[in-house]
């Protein structure tokens, strides 16, 4: 069981597969939840958040790639940098459309790059425990993110408010592809967290460093967007009374739901197979447009 100090536990002989999506977003409205700037600029954060940041999980699981002694789990690890790696790179190709759009995300990136290569990066000079250490740490890090990441892809694919607002359908499919990517390698951080040190002080100080830490770069990114955004010239204001309404729409995620789901992290016999559906993500995946479109490429 995780966390007693036993031996890892990996689920089902998890088999990872990255699919090579590709998005057309030249037809993608600035608002592509109509008449909703607020939650289209709440989850566009993703875009910007991401593609730093699944770059960094990836640089840091390869680090952590010498230190697995189990074969199974060595290979879901590569087969998620693999899904991470693309993750990146789909969301990444928004950015260059919010820009086309006259919406510049460039200042709030070069924020996160400094984040995330720097503050968060590989620390030259140390010595091989102090690297294990420090690697295991980040690994950590990853792993209370990923709850979060499955939490909202769960919540991707259960998220019916938002086909009836008539949101775009590639962005769906985008959101839905990944959320069920998500949902399907929900263990592996944790898993990996586990094999390399299976106590519960670790697994709480990654949730304590991370789980604020996302919540805030959240905020600073919603604050940014509509800031930044060339329609609205700052007159649509972010507020948690705000994000609850969007919320009650089914526009976006409840906070509230958000946060209990960072304590059930807490939990002693807590396992990320606990939340979400892998039969429901693979469902989606066998229907998704782009991952259709990525078997047949
Ligand atoms: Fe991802
Ligand atoms: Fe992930």
């Amino acid at each position: 069981m995780p966390g007693t100090g036993s031996a890892p536990e990996v689920h089902d002989n998890l088999v990872l597969e990255p699919r090579d999506v590709r998005f057309d977003w030249s037809r993608l409205p600035l608002h592509w939840i109509p008449d909703e700037p607020f939650a289209t600029h709440t989850i566009n954060v993703l875009h910007l958040l991401l593609p730093e940041g699944e770059r960094w999980f990836v640089r840091v699981f390869k680090e952590a790639l010498p230190l697995i002694t189990d074969e199974q789990l060595r290979e879901e690890v590569l087969g998620f940098i693999g899904q991470e790696a693309i993750h990146a790179q789909a969301h990444e190709e928004v950015l260059e459309h919010l820009l086309a759009q006259g919406l510049d995300p460039r200042p709030y990136v070069r924020q996160l790059e400094w984040l995330f290569q720097r503050v968060l990066g590989e620390r030259p000079g140390l010595s091989a425990r102090a690297r294990r250490e420090n690697v295991i740490e980040r690994v950590a890090f990853v792993a209370a993110i990923e709850h979060f990441t499955a939490f909202l892809g769960n919540w991707a694919l259960n998220s019916p408010g938002l086909d009836r607002a008539q949101a775009d359908p590639t962005m769906l499919d985008l959101l839905r592809w990944h959320g069920a990517e998500e949902v399907e390698h929900r263990s592996v951080a944790y898993d990996l967290m586990v094999h390399l040190d299976p106590g519960y002080l670790r697994r709480i100080r990654g949730m304590v460093v991370s789980g604020p830490l996302l919540v805030r770069l959240w905020v600073r990114g919603v604050r940014f967007l509509l800031a930044a955004d060339p329609t609205l010239r700052g007159r649509v204001r972010p507020s948690w009374r705000a994000a609850r309404a969007a919320a009650l729409r089914g526009m976006l995620p409840d906070p509230v739901q958000s946060l209990r789901s960072g304590l059930r992290y807490l939990k002693p016999g807590y396992h990320p197979t606990q939340e979400g559906s892998s039969a429901q993500a693979l469902s989606y995946l066998a229907t998704s447009p782009a991952a259709r479109a990525a078997v047949t490429r």
